[in-house]
C-alpha cells in the first residue's frame, strides 16, 4: 500500500470554537491506483489531502506513507517527505515566475537529486509542452501552465501525487485534457493518485471513486 489512513481525526480551532472535519477517515491507495475524493465544498478534502501531504498533523489516528507514519515525523523528516515521495498538483498552477518553463520542469527533480534527462523528455513530449520549454510562466495558458506543474511533479518521481482540484481553473475542454493526460502519466509510471474534486463527471474517470461527507468516507 502507498497511502494508508487509519481512524483520522482533524479539528481546526476558530474564533467560535473548535470544528471538527475528519472524524474517522480510513483509506487505502495501492500502487498504480487512482482514486478520486469527492465531497462538497467544505466537506474537508483539502485538509485530508493536507495530512497526506505532510502539511499537517492529525489529530488521531494514523497517515502511513509507503509503510511510514509521516504524523510522526519532525519538521525535516516531513520536509524530506515531501520533497523525496510525494507530489503535490494545485488548483493555482504555483510555477516559478522568474525562471522558464525548462527550469521550472526540472526544479524539483533537482531538489531530490533525481534529475534524469530521459524521462524528463519523455514527460515533455507526452505533456505537449516542447514548443513551450523557453517561455515563462506569464507567456502560458491555463491549460499549459498545468501541463508544465505536472511535468515539473512527475519529474521528481514521486510514489504519490495529491492533486486538489487540478482542473478548477481550466474550462471544461481543457481540464477534461489535463485531466486524462495526469492519469495516463500516473499510469506509466506506476503512481498512486489521490485526486480531490466536486465533479462526479470528472471522478469517473479515475479507478475509484470515494465521498468525503460529515467527516467520514463512504465509497
Ligand atoms: N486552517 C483552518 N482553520 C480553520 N478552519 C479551517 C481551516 N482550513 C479549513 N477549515 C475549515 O474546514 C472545513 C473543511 O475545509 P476544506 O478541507 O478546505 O474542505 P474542501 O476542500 O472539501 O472544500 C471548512 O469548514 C473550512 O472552513
Ligand atoms: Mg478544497
Amino acid at each position: 500500500m502507498i497511502l494508508e489512513l487509519r481512524n483520522v481525526g482533524k479539528s481546526y480551532s476558530t474564533a467560535e470554537g473548535p470544528i471538527t472535519v475528519l472524524k474517522a477517515i480510513d483509506l487505502r491507495l495501492a500502487r498504480g491506483k487512482s482514486v478520486a475524493l469527492t465531497g462538497e465544498s467544505g466537506s474537508g478534502k483539502s485538509t485530508l489531502l493536507h495530512l497526506a501531504g505532510g502539511l499537517d498533523k492529525p489529530d488521531t489516528g494514523s497517515v502511513r506513507v509507503n509503510g511510514r507514519d509521516i504524523g510522526q515525523l519532525d519538521d525535516s523528516g516531513r520536509a524530506r517527505y515531501r520533497r523525496l515521495e510525494v507530489g503535490l498538483v494545485f488548483q493555482q498552477f504555483n510555477l516559478i515566475p522568474s525562471i522558464t518553463v525548462a527550469a521550472n520542469i526540472s526544479f524539483h527533480a533537482r531538489l531530490a537529486e533525481r534529475y534524469d534527462p530521459n524521462w524528463e523528455a519523455e514527460l515533455v513530449e507526452m505533456l505537449g509542452v516542447a514548443h513551450l520549454l523557453g517561455r515563462y510562466p506569464e507567456q502560458l495558458s491555463g491549460g499549459q501552465q498545468q501541463r508544465v506543474a505536472i511535468g515539473r511533479t512527475l519529474a521528481a518521481r514521486p510514489t504519490l501525487i495529491l492533486a486538489d482540484e487540478p482542473t478548477g481553473n481550466l474550462d471544461e475542454a481543457t481540464g477534461d485534457s489535463v485531466l486524462d493526460l495526469m492519469l495516463a502519466l500516473s499510469r506509466r509510471a506506476n503512481l498512486a493518485l489521490l485526486l480531490a474534486t466536486h465533479s462526479v463527471r470528472l471522478a469517473n474517470k479515475l479507478d475509484e471513486k470515494v465521498v468525503l461527507r460529515g467527516g467520514m468516507i463512504s465509497q
